[in-house]
This record gives C-alpha cells, structure tokens and sequence, in this order.
C-alpha cells in the first residue's frame, strides 16, 4: 500500500512556481499512488506570526488551489490538520520521547529563531515533531518534500525508529522522503537570480494563479530580458538568467525540454517568443485561476470538501491512535 503525505502551509497568494514546483507534481503523484492524503498545515502556520493572519481565507485558497489544479477526489483526500486533532495527540506522545537535543540540531530552527532564541516560541521549536506526527499518524510511506524539509524528514525517520525501540513494537514503518528538488525553480520575472516569492514587494515579479488574462500578458509584456537573439541550445543562457527563466517557465508549462524549446525559437527575439509564452500561459494558467475564483466563490462547496478529508483522514487517524494508546500504556475510556 502506497500512501503518500504531503503538508502545505496556507501562506496566502498562490503563484507560479508554487504550481510548476509543487502543486502540479502532488496532482501528477495521486496516480502513482494508492492514496494520497494532502494536508494544509494550519497548525504549522500558527508557529510564524507573518503567517497567522488571514488564517481562514488561506486555507481555503490552498485546497482551492490543488483541487482547480486536477486533484482527482476519489484518490486524494485533502484537508485541515486542525480538523484532525489525532496529529496534536500523537505530537505530544512524540515530544515525550523525543531528545530537545535532536531538535537543537535543527537549522530551520536557527534560521527561524535568529538570535532572539530564548524568546522563540515552544512550538517553532516542536514544528518537526507535529510534523513527524502528521506523517506517521496515517502510517504514510511516502514523504514529497523541498530540499529544505530534508532534516525534519531525516528527524521523523528517528522518532520513528526511537518509538518502535522504545515501545517494543514496530508500529510504524520509515516512511521514504521524496525529495522534489530544484527541477522547476522559478525565478522572479524582474531579476533572475532570485525566487519567484509572494514576498517580493513587486507584483510584476511573479506570475499568480488568479492573474486574468490581460494582467499575465502585461506582467510577460515587462517581464525582464535582453536585447539579444535566442540561442539553439539552453547552454547558451548561462549568463542570460531572466532569459533562461523565461525559457524553462515555457518549456515546464509545455512539458518539453529547455534545450527543445531553444530550437523552436532559436535567432527570434523576446517580442516573438514573449506572445507565444503569454498563449502558453493563458492556456494554462487561467482555467485553473477561474476555477479557484469559483470555488472561492462557493465557500460552502469548498468547506465541504475539506470535511470530507477531514472525516476520510480522521477515521484512519482514530485507528492507528487506539494502536498507539494502547502501546504506550494509556488506560482505555470505558466503551471503547
Ligand atoms: P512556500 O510558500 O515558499 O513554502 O512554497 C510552497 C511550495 O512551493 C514548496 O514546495 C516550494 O518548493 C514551492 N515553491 C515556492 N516557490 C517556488 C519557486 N519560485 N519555484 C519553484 N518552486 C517553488
Ligand atoms: N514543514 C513543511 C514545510 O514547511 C510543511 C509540512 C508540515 C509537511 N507537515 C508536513 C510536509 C508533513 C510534509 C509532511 O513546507
């Protein structure tokens, strides 16, 4: 049985390289996999204070996004962690075992914490054992995460390994992380050397899913390039970075190779290339941004959805949790 977690923190907007880096490979995976559980993370967001506001509407505009993208409701079941309260009760049980030294370890922590680590919260500090929880809750096998998320993936293999000693049972299994890496790095539409993030101040720097079509064409229209011609091979663009994002934003949305979509425009300029690229975009792009505009519309269509995750993901979760109580010597409620 192949059953796939993946965790999103509602963060706000939804822009492009969310799409081509995350979102579009958790819709491809749901058919490689016999269940795939897709979790907002609302419990996570609480730990960044950036990240608490507009909590509600966030979450909805997240599953608003994976469902507008193709998520197939038969296969996928997606939902809020905090309508799943088994992930906090096994986060506890988890934080009794867990060595603070192991999480002292970890540099999402530091990065987060900076210098004022005394006065970060408890829960930052906690973030990678409710995450291990998330994961082994459902007894997932497979993790899809970012380079970024590799450490708390390595420290959730260790809870995992340190429960089943401690208990004297293997109840959980290593779940395997699948690391989604760099393949579609998006870079800002202003300045290639950077991500394309909803924290750069520019709106012109990144391309959101719910753009209409006259902003995705005004934002290509100005979208940073040169004055040169472009090559046959995707080699040549080495020193060229907005030119190369340009290229690979083209070639993920057409599922071609950067190098095959240099020879189809080889010796044209931007102006050529930037109308084809604003087409491909449109195409894209905009079906799934007006079909997140309509089921944000019908907020009730879109909260029924995430109950039916949520009773999908529960009824699992409330199983292995009677295994786990029992294992680690909790008395049982009466009619249980
Ligand atoms: P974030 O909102 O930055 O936490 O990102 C959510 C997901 O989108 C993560 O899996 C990232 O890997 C992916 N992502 C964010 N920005 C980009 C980008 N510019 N290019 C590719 N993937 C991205
Ligand atoms: N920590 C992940 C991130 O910041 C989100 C997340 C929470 C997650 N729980 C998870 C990812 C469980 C995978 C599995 O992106």
């Amino acid at each position: 049985m192949k059953r796939v977690f993946s965790g999103y923190r509602p963060t706000g907007d939804i822009h492009l390289g969310n799409y081509l880096g995350a979102i579009r490979n958790c819709v491809a995976m749901q058919h490689q996999m016999d269940e795939n559980l897709i979790c907002v993370v609302d419990l996570h967001a609480l730990t960044t204070l950036e990240d608490i506001k507009n909590l509600v509407g966030n979450t909805r505009l997240m599953a608003a996004s994976f469902i507008a993208s193709g998520i197939d409701l038969t296969r996928s079941h997606i939902f809020a962690q905090s309508h799943v309260p088994a992930h906090t009760e096994l986060s506890w049980i988890f934080s009794c075992i867990t060595p603070m030294g192991w999480l002292n370890r970890m540099t999402q922590f530091k990065e987060k914490a900076g210098k004022h680590r005394e006065n970060a919260c408890l829960g930052l500090f906690a973030y990678p054992v409710l995450m291990a929880a998330d994961v082994l809750i459902y007894k997932a096998t497979h993790v899809p995460v970012g380079e970024d998320q590799k450490q708390h993936v390595e420290l959730m293999r260790d809870i995992t390994g340190l429960f089943n000693r401690e208990f004297n049972k293997d109840v959980f299994a290593l779940p395997e992380p699948i690391i989604t890496g760099p393949a579609t790095r998006i870079m800002s539409l202003r300045d290639g050397t950077a991500k394309m993030s909803k924290s750069d101040a520019s709106d012109y720097s990144r391309i959101n899913m719910m753009d209409d079509a006259d902003t995705l064409a005004l934002k290509i229209r100005k979208a940073k390039t040169d004055a040169e011609a472009l090559p046959d091979t995707a080699k040549s663009l080495e020193f060229r970075p907005e030119a190369a994002n340009l290229i690979n934003i083209y070639a993920a949305l057409a599922n071609q190779t950067p190098d095959h979509v240099c020879k189809m425009f080889a010796g044209q300029y931007f102006s050529t290339f930037k109308k084809d690229l604003t087409d491909l975009l449109i195409a894209h792009v905009l079906p799934i941004g007006q079909e997140m505009h309509r089921l944000l519309q019908d907020k009730g269509e879109l909260d029924q959805i995430l109950n039916r995750g949520a009773n999908h993901a529960s009824a699992l979760a409330e199983t292995h949790m009677k295994e786990i109580r029992e294992v680690v010597g909790l008395l049982k409620p009466l009619g249980s």
